[in-house]
């Protein structure tokens, strides 16, 4: 693992991190390694399946409970790490998102809607929420860094990726409209990194993801990128040395998105 200390005294939360192949768990590992003080949060069930604890005892870091599909929770969340931090913090992870048509292999033309709401609540409107709260409360410095994590199915069509699409298109849009108002207000930077097919627990539920893995890993002149990969691109976006990139839906898939034949 390469260090930098790029976040030497600088504090943040990370969303997501269920087990080893986690892109939130890499990041937390390679903040941790580049001297962050982190913050880790899931959802209850994730608590109880995943190994959270186990990269919260290696990295030093409590675990806050909260379901994104709750404002009341994350009201609570962002409450209970200023108190922890003692002061506001410097970034935040989305790294999460759940399809509940997907779970339930409900074909794009034949959604129930129900769970489709869900699906755009938990995996983009969060970052609404969570950003609001923060924004509402204070809770982030100067020139902190927001970092939600996305997919190319947001701008071209990815056949199973199901409504996931949507609530990606929804997340890359929160981030341009956030990015705006908490930068005009406080320099606060607000980006996504749209990553190549990783095989996480997130990934697996996806119908034929082994065959998308391969094309896209074949098609990207560098290949995929892994999670470790990813942390360390986001841990760059945490840093100091990208005060002025926000905004933005920046690729990390090993120049797939702009290959043609
Ligand atoms: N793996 C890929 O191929 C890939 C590619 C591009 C983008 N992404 C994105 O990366 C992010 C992280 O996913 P991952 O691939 O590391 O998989 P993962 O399964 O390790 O992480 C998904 C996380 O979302 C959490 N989550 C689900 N519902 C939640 C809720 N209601 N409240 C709080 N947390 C909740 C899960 O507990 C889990 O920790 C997601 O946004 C995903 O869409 C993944």
């Amino acid at each position: 693992m390469i260090k930098n200390n790029l976040l030497q005294n600088k504090k943040g939360i990370i969303f997501g991190a269920l087990d080893e192949d986690s892109i939130a768990w890499q990041t937390a590992l390679q903040a941790k390694e580049e001297g962050a003080e982190i913050i880790l949060t899931n959802f209850p069930a994730a608590l109880r399946l995943g190994k959270i604890n186990d990269l919260a005892k290696k990295i030093n870091a409590p675990v806050i409970p909260c379901d994104v599909s709750s404002l009341e929770e994350i009201q609570n969340l962002i409450e209970k790490s200023t108190a922890h931090f003692g002061d506001s913090f410097d970034f935040i992870l989305h790294s999460l998102g759940m399809s509940y048509n997907i779970r339930k292999k409900k074909e794009y033309t034949n959604l129930d809607y129900d769970q489709y709401l869900k699906t755009l609540d938990v995996s983009a409107l969060s970052l609404h929420k969570i950003l609001q709260t923060c924004y509402d409360k204070n809770a982030l410095n100067e020139f902190a860094s927001v970092v939600a994590l996305t997919f190319i199915a947001a701008q071209r069509t990815v056949p199973n990726y199901n409504d996931m699409a949507e609530a990606k298109a929804a997340l890359e849009s929160i981030v341009r409209n956030f990015g705006y108002y908490y930068g005009k207000e406080k320099n606060v930077r607000v980006n996504s990194v749209s990553q190549s097919p990783s095989k996480t627990n997130a990934a697996q539920s996806i119908e034929n993801f082994e065959a998308f893995y391969k094309i896209t890993n074949e098609k990207s002149p560098l290949g995929n990128a892994t999670a470790a990969d990813c942390a360390k691109f986001i841990c760059m976006l945490f840093s100091d040395y990208t005060q002025k990139v926000t905004m933005q839906n920046l690729y990390h898939d090993g120049g797939f998105s702009s290959v043609g034949i």
